[in-house]
Parts: structure tokens; sequence; C-alpha cells
């Protein structure tokens, strides 16, 4: 029985250290909310990205109907597409800009979204006056982990896929 408890207490040590040091809990919690609140009514959170590939590519959005890119498609093409991935630190800072810079002055030559599926949407409304800069800066937390960390969310991720 002891080793057991042993050998649970050290994988969980293995899990636990496998989260970046940059993850904060609370934050990407708060920034869940705020997802929740002021984005879900034209984003969903997460579905699996072979099933919107289908329904983007072969679909041409009809299988699903979505009304923007998912949750999980943005975190995957923020962290692809802005600034270096070298350092996890300054990476969150590029992309808090960029989402600061997007959801006020939102235009579709920034995209950093896939051709195919961009073209499904008009350019999305800015938000300005409706979300505080605080609000974006947690969001962004949510948005930069949401895919991408095992072990951080309930939902799916794969590190290797960034
Ligand atoms: C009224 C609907 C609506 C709301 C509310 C909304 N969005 Fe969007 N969003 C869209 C649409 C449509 C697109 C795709 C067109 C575009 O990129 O502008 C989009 C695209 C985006 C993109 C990708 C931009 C690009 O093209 O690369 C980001 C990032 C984003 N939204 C973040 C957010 C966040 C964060 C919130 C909440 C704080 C939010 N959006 C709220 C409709 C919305």
């Amino acid at each position: 029985m002891k080793t057991i408890i042993a050998m649970f207490v050290f994988l969980g040590s293995v899990f636990a250290s496998e989260l970046p040091e940059e993850f904060d809990r609370l934050l990407y919690d708060k920034g869940e909310k705020v997802f929740e609140n002021k984005c879900m009514e034209c984003h969903q959170k997460s579905m699996p990205i072979p099933l919107l590939m289908k329904n983007f590519i072969e679909e041409n959005n009809k299988l699903l109907n979505l009304k923007a890119p998912t949750g999980n498609e943005i975190s995957f093409r923020l962290k692809q597409q802005i600034g270096s991935r070298d350092d996890m630190e300054f990476h969150l800072h590029q992309t808090e800009d960029f989402l600061k810079d997007y959801l006020y002055n939102p235009d579709l030559s920034k995209t950093i979204c896939l051709e195919g599926v961009i073209r499904h949407f008009e350019v999305m409304p800015s938000m300005k006056g409706k979300i505080s800069e605080e609000e974006i800066s947690k969001v962004n937390h949510f948005l930069y982990f949401l895919e991408g960390f095992n072990g951080v969310n309930k939902f799916y991720h794969d590190e290797t896929k960034f």
C-alpha cells in the first residue's frame, strides 16, 4: 500500500511539473469566465480540430454553422502566428498585445486564422467600451493555455501540434 501511495505522489509531482511555470490556474479560471461572458455569444470554447476542418474545408460551415472560429482554434493559431515561442513569458505579452489590438480594432488584414476558416466570416465587431484591458489580459491567459499544454484543462491538447 505504501509503495502505491508513494507511486501516486511521485506521478503527481511528475504531472504537476509538466505545467509551465507561467501558467496561473486562478488567472486561467478568471479568463475562462471572461470568455464565457463576453465571447461565447459568438465563439464556441473548444471542438475537435478534425471536426472543425471537416466543417470548414469540406462542408462550407454547413455542418456546425459556427458564428466564429472556436476558442481552441484561436488558441492554436495565436501561439503559432504571433511573436516567438522561445520565451513563454514574453510570448504571453505578445499574444496579449495582439488581442488588445484586434479586439479594439478588428481588421481581417491582421487575421491569424487559416484562409479556409476565415473566409466564412465577416470581420468581428469592435469590443471597444465592452471589454477592459484587464479583462483582455485575463482572457489572453485563458486562450493561450486553452490548447497546447497537457493537464491544464479538460479540453484537448497535444503540445507537439504547435
Ligand atoms: C458578436 C460576435 C463576436 C463576439 C462577441 C466576439 N467575437 Fe471574436 N470573432 C467573431 C468573428 C465573426 C470572427 C471571425 C472574423 C474575424 O477574424 O474578425 C472573430 C474572430 C476572432 C479572433 C481571430 C481574429 C483573426 O481573424 O485572426 C479572435 C482572437 C477573437 N475573435 C477573439 C474574441 C474574444 C477574446 C472575444 C471576447 C472577449 C470575442 N472574440 C468576441 C465574432 C465575435
